[in-house]
C-alpha cells in the first residue's frame, strides 16, 4: 500500500503554496498577432506573459498590482501562426509588498501536436493598498525541492537588479548626473 504525499500545514490562514498561484492561459497566434516572417510578435507575446503574471500575481495578493519590472525574458524558439500558445505563470518569491512570477510559454502545433519551450520570463509585481501604495502580500511556503529551486533563483535575479541599481547610482554621482535613478 503506497501512502499519498502529505502537504504540512500552512504555518498562517494567509500564507499560499507556490501551485495557488498557477495561472494558464491559451492563445491562438492568429494573423494580426504575427510580423513579416509570419511568426509572433514579441511584443504581443510579451503582452500575454504581462496578463498571465499579473493573474498569478492577484491569485497570491487579492490585491491590485503593477508590474515594476521584467529581470529577464529569453525568445527561445519563434511560434508560427496557427499555433496554440500555453502560457503557465506562478509566483516563485515575495518579498514584503513585491512577488516574482516566472512564466513558462509553450508552442503547440495543432498538426501535429508536438510542444516547443518558446519563452521563459521573470517579472516583478507589487501589491497596492486602496491608495495605491505598495500593500503588504501573504507569505509563500516553498515546499518541494523544485519549489525551493526557484525561491533561491529568484533572490539571485532581487540580488543582481539591486547591486545593478547600487552600481548606476555611483556611476551618476560619479558623472554629476542630476536625474533621479530608477530602482
Ligand atoms: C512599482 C511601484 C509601485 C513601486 O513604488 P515605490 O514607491 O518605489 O515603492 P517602494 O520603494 O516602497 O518599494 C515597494 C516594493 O517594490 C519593489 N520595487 C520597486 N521598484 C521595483 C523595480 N523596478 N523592480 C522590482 N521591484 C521593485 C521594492 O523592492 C519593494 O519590494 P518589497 O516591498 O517586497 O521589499 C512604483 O514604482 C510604480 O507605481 N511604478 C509604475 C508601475 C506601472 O505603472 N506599471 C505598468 C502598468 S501595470
Amino acid at each position: 500500500m503506497s501512502a499519498l504525499p502529505t502537504k504540512s500545514p500552512l504555518p498562517d490562514a494567509s500564507a499560499r503554496r507556490p501551485s495557488d498561484t498557477a495561472v494558464e492561459m491559451n492563445q491562438i497566434v492568429m494573423p494580426q498577432h504575427t510580423n513579416a516572417h509570419g511568426t509572433a510578435f514579441g511584443g504581443t507575446v510579451m503582452g500575454w506573459i504581462d496578463v498571465c503574471a499579473a493573474l498569478s500575481a492577484q491569485r497570491h495578493s487579492r490585491r491590485a498590482v503593477v508590474t515594476a519590472s521584467m529581470d529577464q525574458l529569453d525568445f527561445l524558439a519563434p511560434i508560427r501562426a496557427g499555433q496554440l500558445v500555453n502560457l503557465r505563470a506562478l509566483v516563485n518569491y515575495v518579498g514584503k509588498s513585491s512577488m516574482e512570477i516566472g512564466v513558462r510559454v509553450e508552442a503547440e502545433d495543432m498538426l501535429t501536436g508536438a510542444r516547443t519551450h518558446a519563452v521563459s520570463a521573470y517579472l516583478t509585481f507589487v501589491a497596492l493598498d486602496e491608495q495605491g501604495r505598495p500593500s503588504a502580500v501573504p507569505r509563500l511556503v516553498a515546499e518541494t525541492a523544485e519549489e525551493r529551486l526557484r525561491w533561491d533563483e529568484a533572490v539571485v535575479r532581487r540580488d543582481q537588479r539591486l547591486e545593478l541599481a547600487a552600481r548606476r547610482r555611483e556611476l551618476r554621482l560619479r558623472h554629476g548626473a542630476v536625474e533621479p535613478d530608477r530602482k
